[in-house]
């Protein structure tokens, strides 16, 4: 047969491990990624929602006049002409999840300030905004809640969440009231968070195009989405307008980050649906800044009491975290800052509760590294200042608990390097050069104080399915319906495809963000890189046993008649196993003489989130160590180093890797020292709702930050060994810089962000 190649050694280092440029980067840095807000359609409007300005009490009139008789206005919707959007329910698994259950316009109250109470659309987006402007609404106001102290209300034991009904003792083992009561050394102390917005750059944007049949059930609704999760947001919508799920088709094929903001659906996209449904023309929907503080998430307030109870040597006895969140009023946002309490390190009684209490705020929602986040701040923040107490080490006291299991759960963990990750940090910080008296270390006449902590972020499996195709030009495609959220999906689906087959990755197309391709994961939780794992090789392999079948039957094939078991496909070439690669010949040759365009291959990974009885716990683990200068004659407080080093299994990709950690260390400085969202307490609005007071880490806030991954697989995720990436690197960090802030001021700050005036004294 003809061979196009003259036999060469077939190219073996894998991709697999590799720090591997963005294979998207080209498309972002030219300008032809299409992110949602980019999409243009024949004959399509503009929406713009009008805005509740109390945060509590009823519309009372909405005057529409004026708006509807502006030139290039098509509609002014509200609760009277939107039409019907149904309520939508939570399914079993990961599906219908949606924070905030009320459909838009269901009713006339108002719960929180910026709560959409009508919807303007006109040929352009500066007259949809005008006639937004232009309608009026009163109100029969009432007194918001926003109050910051938060006492748990009054509710069950069991209560409803995101997630389905949860225990609010969420842990518990020994006596911990007992133990803490005999304990020779104690600490009681309460540690608060602020509410945060997310931030991404890209705004929340939609546009969708209703194609209506006579018979309403048989209608197709599209949506070009800023979602990081398009498989539940077409269920939500499917649920919300009576449509076969089939009938919705979401698309999100570039996202301009979304730190779980995007996870689940917002009301926006729903009003969006709906005026195009009424008007018959995609209608394009973007909300402004100061909506992307109001309507779309947050991560909430908290407050954490800790109590520790320890001997004289630094051994916990007794560990109590009872926390309470914020909440919307109707909705059941549980922020589960115990996710990691009651397994990080070894006590004998130990007790996790939680509690919320309703606010006037738009639903939170997860933020980067949800629950753990807020939750590790306050443990290991205890931790440290149980350290000084005892005049310990803080890393030598983290050691001393270290767990040999998940004592939570009675089972080993898959993989657990924390005490490698503080002792290859320290080492790499040069810990061992601290001095632990307050204000002792100088340099430069700047006063330095040191500080560390530890972190943990879950590791599973969500379910996906993908498949993967092998050309006859010598090209294979791989298509998942996960999204891209700007971490490098893209690439890790590239990388595992050119692992199993071969194809170099610049002859690898990734479809992904498009509900039409085999259902994928939410880019929630760090999991999409494990979750795809075992889809794409599935997919992969079962492509390539097709490709070897083809090799064995086609006529005129160097392999024909040969049994499947003796070849194999490696560098892109199919081989007889007792030969080697070098004497094989191209699959896209193969194909050709098989008259064939493509062999396909689909696969599936199983879920192993929400098992009920695990064989291991899976968590990735990490630390941080932190350096701030002082120079109290200016009031100047900078993080000047960051060493963090992270326990994720294998590292598919150390460049997209690293980028992650740096950028959720970047993100930490920001949470230990700029940001918060306040709520007015007259109207309830979000009042920093801008990025100019809405203060966020920039490059000038940004130390070196040295990142180093340890490389221990994890078998129990994937075959890889990779556990995925990102949210981990957001823990820990902000009670690793206010334990450094301490040890160069003097004053211990337990509630976020630290302020100028704290250290002031
Ligand atoms: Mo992440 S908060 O699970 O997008």
């Amino acid at each position: 047969m003809p061979t196009t190649q003259a036999p060469t050694a077939a190219p073996t280092t894998s991709p697999i491990g590799r720090s591997t440029p963005r294979v998207d980067g080209p498309l972002k840095v030219s300008g032809q990624a299409q992110y949602a807000s980019d999409f243009r359609f024949p004959g399509m409007l503009y929406a713009v929602p009008v805005e509740a300005t109390i945060a509590n009490g009823r519309v009372i009139t909405l005057d529409t006049a004026t708006a509807e008789k502006m030139p290039g206005v098509r509609a002014i919707f509200h609760r009277g002409n939107i039409g019907e959007i149904f309520r939508s329910v939570l399914g079993p698994g990961f599906e219908g999840i949606v924070d905030e259950r009320r459909p838009p316009f269901e009713d006339d109250v108002v719960r929180y300030y910026g709560q959409y109470i009508a919807l303007a659309v006109a040929d352009t987006f500066e007259t949809a905004k005008a006639a937004a402007d232009a309608v009026r609404a009163t109100y029969a106001k009432e007194k918001p809640n926003v109050d910051t102290h938060l006492e748990a209300d009054d509710e069950p034991e069991v209560v409803a969440t995101q997630f389905g009904p949860r225990k609010r003792v969420q842990s518990q083992r020994g006596d911990s009231e007992a133990a803490f009561a005999s304990a020779p050394i104690k600490l009681d102390q309460t540690y608060v968070t602020p509410a945060e917005t997310h931030n991404p750059i890209e705004l929340h944007a939609t546009t969708a195009i209703w194609d209506a049949a006579e018979d309403v059930s048989r209608s197709t609704l599209t949506l070009y989405e800023a979602s990081q999760g398009v498989v539940n947001l077409q269920g939500v919508l499917a649920q919300m307008f009576g449509l076969p799920r089939e009938n919705v088709r979401v698309i999100t094929k570039f996202l301009g980050s979304g730190f779980g903001g995007k996870l689940w659906p917002w009301t926006h996209s729903p009003l969006a649906a709906a005026a195009a449904r009424q008007l018959g023309k995609p209608v394009k929907l973007v909300l402004s800044r100061k909506m992307m503080f109001q309507t779309v998430g947050h991560r909430p307030r908290t407050q954490q009491r800790v109590r520790l109870g320890a001997s004289a040597d630094g051994k916990l006895v007794s560990l109590q975290h009872d926390y309470v969140n914020h909440k919307a009023i109707l909705d059941h946002y549980h922020e589960d800052c115990g996710e990691a309490t009651a397994f990080q390190y070894s006590v004998p009684n130990l007790r996790v509760t939680f509690g919320r209490a309703k606010r006037n705020v738009g639903s939170p929602t997860p933020m980067r590294g949800p629950g753990a986040v807020p939750g590790l701040y306050a443990t290991e923040s205890a931790m440290n200042e149980l350290a000084d107490r005892l005049k310990i080490d803080p890393v030598r006291l983290r050691v001393i608990n270290e767990p040999v299991i998940d004592e939570s759960l009675g089972i080993p963990f898959s993989s657990r390097h924390l005490v490698e990750c503080f002792e290859l940090g320290a080492e790499r910080f040069g810990w061992s050069k601290r001095t632990p008296e307050v204000g002792s270390m100088k340099q430069d006449g700047l006063t330095l104080g040191w500080g560390m902590a530890g972190c943990s972020w879950v590791a599973a499996r969500f379910p996906a399915e993908a498949s993967v195709q092998l050309r006859n030009d010598g090209t294979a495609r791989v298509a998942c319906g996960t999204q891209d959220i700007g971490t490098g999906t893209y690439t890790i689906l590239a990388q595992l495809t050119g692992q199993k087959t071969g194809v170099p990755l610049d002859k690898i197309q990734v479809a992904l963000g498009d509900t039409s391709l085999p259902p994928g994961p939410i880019s929630g939780g760090s999991m999409v890189t494990g979750s795809v794992v075992p889809a794409v090789f599935a997919a992969a392999d079962n492509a390539i046993a097709s490709l070897l079948t083809i090799a064995t039957t086609t006529p005129g094939s160097p392999f024909e008649k040969r049994p499947l078991a003796d070849l194999a496909l490696e560098g892109g070439r199919v081989f007889v196993k007792a030969d080697g690669p070098v004497r094989g010949i191209p699959f896209a040759d193969l194909l050709r003489l098989a008259n064939l365009r493509m062999v396909s291959g689909s696969g599936k990974s199983e879920a192993t989130s929400g098992n009920p009885a695990p064989k291991f716990s899976t968590h990735s683990f990490g630390c941080h160590f932190v350096e701030v200068s002082w120079q109290p004659q200016i009031a100047r407080l900078r993080v000047s180093r960051v060493v963090t080093v992270i326990d994720a299994g294998r590292i598919l990709n150390p460049l997209t890797g690293r980028n992650q950690i740096q950028g959720a260390v970047v993100m930490g400085i920001g949470m230990a020292l700029f940001e918060h969202t306040s709520y007015d307490p007259q109207n309830g609005a979000p009042i920093n709702s801008n990025l100019a007071d809405y203060v966020m880490a920039v490059n000038a806030d940004v130390p070196p930050i040295d990142v180093h991954f340890l490389d221990f697989p994890d078998k129990e995720i994937d075959e890889l060994g990779a556990r995925g990436i990102g949210e981990i690197g957001l823990a820990g960090i902000a009670a690793a810089i206010t334990a450094a802030v301490h040890h160069a001021t003097g004053v211990r700050v337990r509630e976020l962000p630290i302020k100028i005036q704290n250290v002031l004294v």
